[in-house]
């Protein structure tokens, strides 16, 4: 169970695009992606089996120690991010905008930008289906508000916008571990097994790049981290494809430019020199009940640790703020080898 612990968060990508004039704030930031970036659209959400951080003790350092719906005991790797780049913190929630009527949803998107990112979510549709906000479904809803950007102040200054605004992209830990978790069930032969890996790479990285193609747009980021060995392995090798898959894609995408960052990378050398970073807890989570508090998510009645910041973990699955506080700096303008080809700054400011 100790294991468990440690796990799931850390192999995402973070992709980020933009083409922002330099010295300026970027006109807009738009989220994707899972829990580590979702700002509360799962509070919006029907059904007892969506993942929800509306509740006490999540938020406990944010403003006010109001819960958001962030995964987190502050602010989370989509607000340090905006944050970086001259924004307030991550823009806010499709779903809290009352999407089916115009006028929030539209002055918003135009002004700052929208998140659509959904805890659980996958960039398979099959991955927590029912439970979530799928990458395909989030596409479609900027497809959405950019429909309704249009018809509010025309193509030209939308295209003028977007072509400078920031894309984030952060996803695919979650269909890494649905996959795992059905591997281990099945009990298939090794070669069988390097089959459905092959497949997944093949799957994950054409519906992650349909969705960067359908956005046509420039700038983002990506990567992922993790703890359990094969999902390390996993991990890995859709960052490899990704990377290569990116490389291919930029050519054929005029005015796209990316960062890919290095989220397993950057867990692993964190968590080899914990103390390096001020932690004293990299195995424990801080809310959270059981062994290791790893037992249980964060409830109101679970037990809370007393040094926040020194815990890499929040809950079982997410990071601390100040973890996801380290990973946009590292990622913004800190060592060169966790973003290609270029970091968040350069992005930012190209
Ligand atoms: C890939 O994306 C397409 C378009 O969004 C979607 O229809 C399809 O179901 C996705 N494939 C998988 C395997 O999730
Ligand atoms: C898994 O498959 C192997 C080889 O087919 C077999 O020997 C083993 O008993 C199976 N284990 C389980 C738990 O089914
Ligand atoms: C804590 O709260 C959760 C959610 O309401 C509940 O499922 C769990 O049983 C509670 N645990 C204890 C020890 O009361």
């Amino acid at each position: 169970m100790g294991n468990l612990l440690l796990c799931l968060v850390l192999y995402v990508q973070v992709l980020v695009g933009t083409v922002a004039a330099a010295g300026a704030r970027p006109p807009a930031m738009y989220v994707f992606g899972s829990s580590i970036l979702d700002v509360g659209n799962n509070n919006y959400l029907p059904g007892g089996a969506v993942g929800r951080a509306n509740r006490r003790y999540n938020g406990i350092d944010f403003p006010a120690s109001i819960p958001t719906g962030r995964f987190s005991n502050g602010y989370n790797i989509a607000d340090y991010v905006a944050k970086n780049m001259g924004f307030a913190c991550s823009p806010p929630a499709y779903l809290s905008l009352a999407p089916d009527s115009s006028g929030p949803l539209v002055h918003t998107a135009v002004a700052y930008g929208i998140s659509y990112a959904s805890g659980g979510a996958g960039i398979l549709d099959s991955t927590n289906t029912g439970n979530t906000i799928p990458l395909s479904k989030q596409v479609q809803y900027f497809g959405a508000t950019k429909a309704k950007m249009v018809a509010a102040i025309g193509p030209c200054a939308v295209n003028a916008r977007l072509s400078r605004a920031i894309f984030v992209i952060a996803i695919g830990n979650n269909d890494m571990s649905v996959s795992a978790a059905a591997e281990r069930a099945q009990n298939k032969s090794a070669t069988d097994r390097r089959r459905d890996v092959a497949t997944l790479y093949v799957n994950l990285v054409s519906n992650y790049s349909s969705a960067i193609t359908v956005q046509c747009t420039a700038r983002v980021l990506s990567p992922m981290g993790e703890c359990w060995h094969s999902l390390n392995q996993l991990a890995a090798g859709f960052n490899d494809a990704l990377r290569s898959r990116l490389a291919g894609l930029a050519p054929r995408l005029p005015g796209l430019v990316y960062s890919l960052a290095d989220l397993l990378g950057f867990t692993r050398d964190t968590l080899a020199d914990p103390w390096a970073s001020g932690y004293t807890d990299i195995v424990g989570a801080c809310c959270g009940s059981g062994r290791l508090s790893g037992e249980a998510e964060c409830f109101p009645n679970s037990t809370l640790c007393a040094d926040r910041d020194q815990h890499v973990f929040w809950d079982r699955v997410h990071f601390s703020q100040r973890t996801a506080f380290l990973i946009a700096q590292a990622f913004y303008d800190g060592p060169a080898k966790y973003t290609t080809p270029i970091n968040f700054m350069q992005l930012a400011q190209s």
